[in-house]
């Protein structure tokens, strides 16, 4: 039953203090069930309100009706009811504002969650993963060195000796002001992965077989097919009694395991200062099968008609490089090997049929996504 404000006829101390308990207790339990603003308003005003309000009609009831010498107790004892009801009514308005600011903190997990992408592979690096792979399988293992390399590892140790005319083909970086410092301990960028075969062999004694994926720069402007930065697989197995026999067996199971079984390989002469003999190794076109006709008619534009497409330089290592790696164990006339190095960024392009090898470059969402 809610309360309503009873008569006095007892105006003795105890009487008083019951009644007034009897008040607060009634205030204090209706206080603790407000649920919202609504209740809260309706609290508020069934209490306090000016017009009907539970204290005002104490008031009359209580203090007019005393009796004379009851009045200035009763006085006082209203006095502390008021401050207590104004107390809990206060009370009930921060609680209010408490469970509004909880709820709004408070996580709604029926709705639905923040997407996050999850990011795809970069079609270099995935073409990368793959073809390191194919040599994992054959028992390789994956080396690495630094993009910013000495003329040492880059030139000399491979064969390239000073001012020889090799150098040149590889439009190289230099880094500035290095002039004061001895010609093989000046920096540039290195121009291919090979200067990692002299810096494995310096740290690995032979048997070894490696694969060196890694960054390369060139000064090429950019362009649908090239790039000032691309990257490289380099390979490299040394061990008593390798010959160019283990180089084609090797890089033609590699060719047919990354391009399909039906793939041929060929190899032509070449030349590379770090290896002897050198060849460059085509495999046949994997996109018109090796006719250089498309749909029986059309040019076959990858492979320029020819039907083969050139993937990669290789050959037997150059008793000369082995010579600056002799005391870990490679002497040339101990031990033999061979090497092979290829683009891996053409044959992204040409694995996933895109025409502009600057789309791989540029970090557009909208072209990564198209591989996620
Ligand atoms: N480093 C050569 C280049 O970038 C590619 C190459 C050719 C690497 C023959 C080799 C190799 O290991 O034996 O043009």
């Amino acid at each position: 039953m809610a309360y309503s404000v009873p008569k006095l006829t007892d105006y003795s101390a105890p009487a008083l203090a019951a009644a007034v308990g009897e008040c607060i207790r009634a205030c204090a339990i209706e206080a603790a069930a407000v649920r919202n603003d609504a209740e809260l308003k309706a609290f508020r005003d069934r209490w306090i309100g000016r017009k009907n309000g539970i204290l005002p009609q104490i008031n009359e009831l209580w203090l007019k009706g005393a009796p004379k010498g009851a009045k200035r107790d009763a006085g006082i004892r209203v006095n502390e009811l008021k401050a207590q009801i104004q107390e809990l009514v206060e009370g009930a308005h921060v609680a209010r504002e408490n469970a509004d600011s909880a709820a709004a903190e408070r996580v709604d997990i029926s709705l639905p969650g923040v997407r996050r992408p999850i990011g795809a592979e970069h079609p270099v690096v995935k073409t990368t993963n793959e073809m390191v792979r194919v040599f994992q399988k054959l028992g390789y293992s994956v080396a690495e060195g630094p993009v910013v390399e000495t003329d040492y590892y880059n030139f000399e140790s491979l064969n390239f000796p000073p001012n020889h005319p090799a150098r040149d083909t590889q439009d190289t970086l230099f880094i500035a002001g290095q002039q004061s410092k001895p010609q093989r301990e000046r920096l540039l960028l290195r121009t291919h992965t090979s200067p990692v075969q002299i810096r494995t062999m310096e740290t690995m004694r032979p048997p070894i077989r490696i694969v060196i994926p890694g960054t390369v720069h060139r000064n090429d402007p950019p362009d649908a097919s090239h790039s000032p930065m691309f990257h490289q697989i380099e390979g490299l197995a040394v061990d008593t009694n390798i010959t160019f026999g283990d180089l084609k067996g090797t890089l033609d199971h590699a060719m047919k395991e990354f391009f399909g079984s039906n793939v041929k390989t060929s190899f032509r002469p070449s030349f590379f200062p770090f290896t002897e003999p050198s060849a460059e190794m085509f495999v046949s076109c994997f996109i018109c099968g090796g006719s250089g006709k498309r749909d029986g008619s059309a040019p076959c534009r990858p492979c320029k008609q020819t039907g083969w497409i050139e993937v990669l330089g290789c050959g037997m290592v150059d008793p000369n490089v082995f010579e600056f790696v002799k005391d870990n164990g490679y002497d040339p006339k101990k031990v033999s090997g061979f090497a092979f190095g290829m683009g891996i960024d053409r044959l992204a392009l040409l694995k996933y049929g895109v025409d502009d090898l600057q789309y791989f470059f540029q970090g557009d969402v909208r072209f990564l996504q198209q591989f996620g």
